[in-house]
Order: structure tokens, then sequence, then C-alpha cells
């Protein structure tokens, strides 16, 4: 049953119960009807007490059912039903109260929240607008700018917030018995708030919710959509707002964006814990981190974060220094930012040690090497960290290109070793990859996913290969990206083109922060196992003999003048001119289409070769790589599922024409190949054997 119901004298109970969340599907809205009649029947009530059973009041409309059509009860309808009940209805609500929840409470007479718990409007985040009232009632409730924060944005608030904005009308620790013992006959209930009067217009506000939307969510239509709708109350009336709104809800629900968003929503929850691993991770309350550099620092730094004990070793008194000075600048900066408090500093600094000796590690259940890329030194490590902490302690590696099975192969016990590939700044990037050795035990890929969910991050598992998932692809971007370059376009014009696309920066942009010299590293160690009939664009190499590893050298694909924003920089341009001479080549202008067309096909061809090989267990998975690694917009759902959209023999063709000028480069994978001869999208492609 998704609503139950009771009677205790005067009051009647009304409890949503759909484990986990509540989310409201069919059979909860059927439900809620049915309690509305029941309730209609009974004679004799003060009063209606709605509540949530378990960990939620309600999360909102059920999103899985978002891919069909509606079917009656509407919600709206059942919102407009409590809110019209002759019998006041009240809110309790003991765990979050989002979407379509947040309107089931606005529906109420009086409402009254647990301390601390959620309350928001967070459909934008789903490509969608509140569908059930929430852009009508909640300026009428709490006025225009406050409802365009939340709706606009997404973003919840705390009942206490919600409080002082007049949302909610009390926080109790027990919203459930303060509802129930409310002298309901003396006290005066709200009005219905769809009665309230118009908000008044805030023109300000809805032109600061415009630029914000513009800033933080450019390109997607939710959020000005929904701006739209708030708006629209100061001179709407009620019902023609309802309607607008239902309209609005509808056309978005079914449409690229919402998809997308949806796919992510979903397959981000999917990823947390695989059903098919059944080993219990190793303790990883306390952590050893090898290597205080950048990335070292930043790993430990996300691993106090989420309240772990950190020792972080180096190798020589210099090098605990330094790593002591990196974990420290990045407590001060949070302390700065305000995302930390003093005493959570504090508390942050306490679990820290640094030290030389590895026998200080001791007790860790899991050590995460952050050393310097090379297979010696990491070799070196692992043969101390083997002999210093107990048998049974996971070893993990954050390397991001060498062979994990090589490094395991130097152990006794080779099944302890698993890859945990961090992305930089490790403490704010979600995705980890789970890097899974031949050799790998149940019990390392356990204890990688049990560090992802206690660090709230994305894992995704990958095999053994040359750049694990993400990095080969963007390999493969960077190429596809330096050969237009080479034949005739500008790092300005392909970094604007896929910023028109939704990436945040440009593939140039992007190595101008990371830095030029990691990938030329690569290409030198790739140099003894490269097709040589493969075509290789030198341009990047000439930028290294030139000293341009980008902005931590004050220039590389662009200048920084100053330190600030990036400006070309015409020596790039000749670099390009001079070596498109010297192979022969007849440069030509590209069109932003056509760039665009170039690096997400050989990113999408990779990707597939990469299913193939089972390196990724699924188009999900890559997508999730894409997206929480790389900057793929995530209102496009990730790499397969965008390039689903586009559907497998739009792709294909794409491909075939390309292939005609360079058909080494652009070879078919085979995963397209098998999908368009089995009329499948990328998305149900299972790898054989998988
Ligand atoms: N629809 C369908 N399933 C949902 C859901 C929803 N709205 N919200 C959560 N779930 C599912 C998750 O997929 C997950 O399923 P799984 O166990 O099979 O993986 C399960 O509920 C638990 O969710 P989480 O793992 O996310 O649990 P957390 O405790 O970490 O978070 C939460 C709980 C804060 C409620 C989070 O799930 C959340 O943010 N949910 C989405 C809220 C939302 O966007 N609501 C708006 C929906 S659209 C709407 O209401 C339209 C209306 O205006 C008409």
């Amino acid at each position: 049953m998704s609503v139950t119901t009771r009677r205790e004298g005067p009051i009647a109970f009304v409890e949503l119960n759909n484990p986990p969340v509540n989310a409201i599907g069919l059979a909860m809205r059927e439900g809620l009807m049915a309690a509305l009649d029941w309730v209609d029947a009974q004679e004799g009530l003060s009063r209606v007490v709605l509540s949530g059973a378990g960990r939620a009041f309600a999360a909102g409309a059920d999103a899985r059912e978002f891919d069909a059509d509606p079917v009656p009860p509407h919600l709206p309808d059942v919102v407009a039903r409590i809110e019209a009940s002759a019998v006041p209805w009240i809110a309790a609500v003991s765990g979050v109260a989002l979407g379509g929840g947040c309107e089931l409470l606005l529906a109420c007479r009086y409402r009254i929240a647990a301390p601390g718990v959620q309350i928001g409007m967070p459909e934008v985040t789903l490509g969608v607008v509140p569908g059930a009232g929430g852009t009508q009632r909640l300026p009428r409730l709490i006025g225009m700018a406050k409802a365009l924060d939340m709706i606009a944005t997404g973003r919840a608030v705390t009942a206490e917030a919600a409080e002082a904005m007049s949302l909610i009308d009390g926080i109790a620790d027990n919203p459930l018995f303060v509802a129930s013992h409310l002298d309901i006959g003396t006290m005066e209930l709200s009005v219905p708030v769809s009665d309230l009067p118009k908000p008044v217009l805030d023109a300000d506000a809805v032109e600061a919710a415009r630029a914000l939307a513009a800033k933080k969510t450019p390109n997607q239509i939710a959020p000005l959509r929904a701006i739209d709708l708030v708006a629209s109350t100061a001179d709407m009336e009620f019902a023609e707002g309802m309607a607008t709104e239902r309209a609005a809800f509808l056309t978005l629900r079914t449409g690229d964006q919402a998809r997308a968003l949806r796919h992510m929503f979903f397959a981000e929850r999917a990823a947390r814990q695989p059903e098919w691993i059944k080993a219990e991770p190793a303790p990883i309350d306390h952590v050893a981190v090898v290597g205080g550099g950048t990335m070292g620092a930043g790993i430990a730094y996300a691993l106090l974060n989420a309240g772990l004990t950190v020792t972080l070793l180096e190798t020589d008194a210099e090098g605990v220094a330094r790593a002591k000075q990196n974990v420290a600048k990045i407590v001060d900066a949070s302390l700065k930012r305000g995302l930390i408090t003093g005493e959570g500093a504090e508390e942050r600094r306490a679990r820290f040690t640094a030290s030389s000796d590895y026998a200080e590690a001791a007790q860790a259940g899991l050590a995460i090497e952050a050393a310097f890329e090379s297979m010696e030194v990491k070799k070196t490590v692992f043969a101390k960290l083997a002999a210093h902490m107990a048998e049974d302690a996971v070893l993990a590696t954050n390397t991001s290109y060498l062979d994990i099975n090589e490094i395991a192969a130097s152990l006794p016990d080779p099944s302890r070793v698993v890859g945990l590939h961090f992305f930089a700044p490790a403490h704010i990037m979600k995705l980890l990859e789970i890097v899974r050795g031949d050799q790998t035990g149940e019990r390392g890929l356990a204890t990688g996913f049990a560090v992802a969910k206690r660090l709230r991050k994305v894992p995704v598992l990958a095999g053994v290969c040359d750049g694990f998932i993400g990095n080969r692809i963007l390999a493969r971007y960077r190429e596809a990206a330096d050969t237009v370059l080479m034949d005739g376009s500008t790092p300005w014009e392909i970094d604007e083109a896929m910023v028109a696309f939704g990436y945040a920066m440009g593939p140039y942009e992007a190595q101008d922060l990371s830095g030029l010299d990691i990938a030329h590293a690569n290409r030198r160690r790739q140099d003894a196992t490269r097709d040589p009939n493969r075509r290789y664009i030198p341009i990047a190499d000439r930028m290294i003999e030139l000293g341009k590893l980008g902005k931590k050298t004050g220039a590389g694909w662009y200048r920084y003048p100053g330190g600030n924003g990036k400006v070309e920089d015409p020596i790039v341009a000749d670099l390009a001119l001079e070596e498109a001479h010297f192979a022969k080549i007849t440069r030509r202008d590209y069109t932003d289409d056509e760039i665009r067309e170039r690096l997400l096909l050989a990113m999408i061809n990779e990707a597939c070769d990469i299913l193939a090989e089972g390196i990724a267990a699924s188009a999900a998975d890559v997508d999730l790589v894409t997206v929480f690694g790389y900057g793929f917009p995530r209102w496009r759902g990730g790499l397969l599922h965008y390039a689903d959209s586009l559907g497998v023999p739009a792709i294909v063709d794409g491909l075939r024409k390309l292939a005609e000028e360079d058909p080494i480069a652009w070879r078919i994978s085979p995963v397209l190949e098998t999908c368009l001869a089995d009329g499948i999208p990328i998305r149900d492609y299972s790898a054989p054997g998988a």
C-alpha cells in the first residue's frame, strides 16, 4: 500500500509509504485519491495529518514514470483536492520534501517539519519545471524573489530557512506528535495558498535569476521556463497559471534535456553499489596516502573531509614538509571560502599526519599511492607498503596510465592491488575510476566502492588499458582536435565550437590548465607501440620545445598576459602553418559543426572500442566518466547517451565519410558495426561473454 490511512478520534492520519523515499507514482496518487474519498466519508474529523514513512516525506514525482504518457489521477488534481478539503490537512514532515513532495506540503493548511529537513523544488535538475502547482503556489506563499531562488536553481533549504521565509509554520523534533496535538480549534489556519493574493512582480529578482541561469546552467531550457512561470504569477490568475505550468511540465519531460538529465540521475545511483560485489571491504577509517604532491594532497584532503584519518607518506623530511604544506593550503582555502568552519579545520588537521616512516601507516586498512608516475618508483612504494601494512590491507594506485598488472605482479599477493584513479582536484571532482587488474580480488574492488561511497564520489569500474576509460577517450579527443588544428583551424575556433556544444571550456584551454607536459610524456611512452601508419600531429611537441607548457609557464596554446584571461598566440598559428607546410597539407577552413562532428565522433568511436574490449562495462559507465571527470555536458546525458540520441546510422555514416579521408584514424568500431547490423542503440550493446 503506497498510502495508508487510520483514524484516532477526530484525527485522521494519512501516511505516504513507498520505500525508500516515497516517490509519488501512480499507486501513490491513486492511494491519495482513495484517502481523500475516505476522509470525505468520515464524520466529525478535526484534521488530517499527512506524513511520510521512513526517511522521506516524499522525494517528488516518480521520475521513472516520465518516459511514458501521464496516467490519471494527476498530481496537480490530487494537490488541488487536498487543498480544497473541508477538513484541513496538516503536514508533518520528518524527512525530505522535494518536488511533488513539496507541492503536497503547499496544499496543506499548516506545515510542521523536523529540524534540518531539506525542503525544495529540484525539478530543474531533472530538466523539468514543477508540475503540480509549485511555480504558482510558492511565490504566493513566500514572495517572488525567494521562490525564484529555490525553483530556478533547484536549491533545497533547511526547515529552519523554510520557517524563516514562512514556507512552513513551525519546527518540531516530532512533527507527527505536534501535528496531532495542535489545538486546532483555537488556531487560525492559513488560507489555501492558491487563494493568497498574486505576488508583486520583482523585476530585479527575475533579471538576476535569468543572469544566474545563463551562468550556471547555460543551454538548459528548464530553469528559464521556470523563471518565466514564476514571473507570470504577478499578473496571471491561478487557474491559468496552473494550466500554463502543466503544459510546460509535460512538454519538457519528454524533451531531450529531461531524458538526458534523468538518465544521469539514475545512472549515478545505479553505479554506487554494484550488486555483484559480495566481498566485505577493508576497513577504511584510517587510510595511508603515498605522495604529497598536488594529487596526493587532494586525495588526503578528500579523505579528511569524509571524516577519515590520514597518514601521508613521503620519501624524506623535505617531502613530508612539502606534503604538510600542500594539505594545509587546501584546508586554509576551504576555510577562507567558508566551506568548513574553524572548528572543522582544526578537526581535520587533528586527523592528519605526514611521515617518511611507513611503519606509521601499519594500522591503515587501505593505502592509496599517488607517487611520481614511474614504474620503478611505484614498485618500490608498493614493496614498502607490503612490508609495513597488514597482510589483508588493500593497496591502491592512483596511476593514470601505468600498467596496474605490472605493479601487482611485483607483490607476493597481487589480488590486494586495485586502481583508484582520482581526478584533480581530488577533493572536488566527483569521478573515481576503480581499475580492476587481472588479479584484483573482490575485496579490493569492494574497498574501492566503499571509498567512493564515503567520499560521495561516483564510482565507475574500468579495465586495464592505456588511459582506462576517461583518459583514453581524452587522448582521442585531443588527437582529433590537433588534426583539425593542423589542417586549417585554430585553438580558439576549436575551443569555441566545443563551448557552444556545452563544455565549460574547450580542449586547448583545458590543456593549458592541466599542463601540456603530461600528454607529452604519454605520447613519448606510446612511441614504441603507436601504429607507424597512423598520422601523427607534431604541433604539441613543438609547443613543448618552446617551453609553452600551459598556464603554469605563462603560456601554452594561449597567452595569459598578467595572469588573466586567455588571448590568442600568433606563434601557435605559425606553428600549425609551418607543420602543415612540411606535411604538404593544403589547409582549409572548418565550420563549427565540422569541428564538433570530428571531435565528438572520434570520442564516440573510441568509447565504442572501449566497450568492445570490456574496459567499460556499459554505455552508462562511459556517460558517467565523461560527465563527472571530463566536463561533458550533463544535460546531454554523457557521451554515449548523446551518441544514441544522434542514432547509430547517423554516426556510422559520419565516420564512413571521415574514413575516406583517413581510414586508419577513422576505422569504425566493431561495436558500431554490430549495433548498426542489429538495429540497436549503443546502450543495448553487450560485449560477448559479458
Ligand atoms: N523518482 C524515482 N526514484 C527516485 C526519486 C524520484 N523522484 N528520488 C529518488 N529515487 C530513487 C533513487 O533512484 C534510488 O533508487 P535505487 O535505490 O533503486 O538506486 C532511491 O530512490 C534512493 O535514492 P538516493 O540513492 O538518491 O537516496 P539518497 O538518500 O542519497 O537521496 C533524495 C534521497 C535526496 C530524495 C534523492 O534521491 C533525490 O534528490 N531525489 C530526486 C528528487 C527530485 O528531483 N524530485 C523532483 C522529481 S520531479 C517532480 O516532483 C515533478 C513534480 O513537480 C510534478
